[in-house]
């Protein structure tokens, strides 16, 4: 079986859903529920007999080595973070303690685990560390995408921590053999993504009737991934990715925010038209900007392509297509998400 962090999330959810539905191998899904874990995006398999889940903290070390220890892990799949920038600007302090300390804790955690497996099954083992393009820092206009060879660069605290976990997983295969491998994705929007993020975010406003705020100009530069390719990349890497390696992933779709913005707005005209009349697109609201804000990312996924045969199936207009409709066929979740209902079930459920 294979042991998730994180699992709760946007992504994790995701790839669990994904995992159970394309393969037969169980799952143990460890997430310490915080806001941005929420157990309902993975109720439909609450049930299933290959899926078992652990409410607990990364950097517990012992409780991450008894559930190693408990089911039979050959992989590990490591998604748990704090993942928003903006949260890293105002409170860098649980940024530092989960992507870096709860990090290197599940290391220690995994490299007793491995240690202690049968020489047959040492070499098998994987720990998949599943990180950022935003490591790398920030592109110039003429640049060339991110090549998996370039510098790392972080600009913000969500990306320093995130690259300080990145060399922290890299120094336990040059020193102690575990076999890792690390990904390095551009953003990622579809299904359960926290509207804080700037595509559920301003989706949520639209429908609410409220501000879409862009940050300074608008003219900041991101490299768009459906997250359902994100995780068949992830899927691709655990299989076949060479331990010690490290494969950027992205999805060939360069588009500065404002443009985003409204080709949402265009789309959610023609599946969920304006009650008053006229277009979404007259919500736009140029708010400050963030303080640091990276100008570009842009992701060179030749490497993955060339070694694991891996592309995205999905353009960006399929994609935010299919994201838009969810969101419209989810207002519960949406609704439960921005009230806070959720946190009150989770405290009610697995108490503070
Ligand atoms: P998310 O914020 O939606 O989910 C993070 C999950 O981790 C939540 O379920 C949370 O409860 C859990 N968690 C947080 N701290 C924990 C801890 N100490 N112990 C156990 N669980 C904990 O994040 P996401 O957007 O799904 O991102 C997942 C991973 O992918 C992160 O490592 C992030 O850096 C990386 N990533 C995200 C993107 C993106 O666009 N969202 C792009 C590239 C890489
Ligand atoms: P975000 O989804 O927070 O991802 P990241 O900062 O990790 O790239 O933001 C994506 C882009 O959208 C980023 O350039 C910041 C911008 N943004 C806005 O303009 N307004 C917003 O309200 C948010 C949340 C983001």
């Amino acid at each position: 079986m294979i042991l998730v962090t994180g699992g709760a999330g946007f992504i994790g959810s995701n790839f669990i859903l994904g995992w159970l539905g394309r393969t037969d191998e169980p799952v143990i899904n460890l997430d310490l529920l915080t806001y941005a874990g929420n157990p309902a995006n993975l109720a439909a398999v609450a049930a299933h007999p290959r899926y078992a889940f652990h409410r607990g903290d990364i950097g517990d070390q012992a409780l991450v080595e008894s559930v190693l220890q408990g089911g039979d892990v050959r992989a590990i799949v490591h998604f748990a973070a704090e993942s928003h920038v903006d949260r890293s600007i105002h409170g860098p302090d649980a940024f530092v303690q989960t992507n870096v300390v709860g990090t290197f804790r599940l290391l220690e955690a995994a490299r007793r685990h491995w240690q202690s497996l049968p020489a047959g099954r040492r070499d098998g083992f994987r720990f998949l560390h599943v990180s950022t393009d935003e490591v790398y820092g920030s592109l110039r206009p003429d640049a060339p995408p991110f090549r998996e060879t370039d510098r790392y660069e972080p600009n913000s605290p969500y990306s320093a921590s995130k690259a300080a976990s990145d060399h922290l997983v890299r120094s336990y295969h040059h020193t102690y053999g575990l076999p890792v491998v690390t990904t390095n994705c551009s953003n990622n929007y579809g299904p359960y993504q926290f509207p804080e993020k700037l595509i559920p975010l301003c989706i949520h406003n639209a429908l609410a009737g409220k501000p879409l705020p862009i940050y300074g100009d608008g003219r900041q530069i991101r490299d768009w991934l459906y997250v359902a390719d994100h995780c068949t990349a992830i899927e691709r890497v655990l299989a076949d990715g060479r331990p010690g390696e490290t494969y950027n992933i992205g999805g060939w779709n360069e588009q500065p925010n404002i443009d985003v913005v409204r080709s949402l707005c265009a789309i959610l005209d023609e599946e969920q038209p304006r009650s008053g009349g006229g277009g979404y697109a007259e919500q736009i609201t140029y708010v400050k900007d963030r303080p640091g804000h990276d100008r570009r990312y842009a992701i060179d996924a030749r490497k993955i392509e060339r070694e694991l045969g891996w592309r995205p199936a999905e353009t960006f207009a399929t994609g935010i297509r299919k994201t838009i409709r969810w969101y419209l066929g989810h207002g519960d979740w949406v609704a439960s998400v921005v009230s806070g209902g959720y946190r009150e079930w989770v405290d009610r459920q697995y108490g503070q």
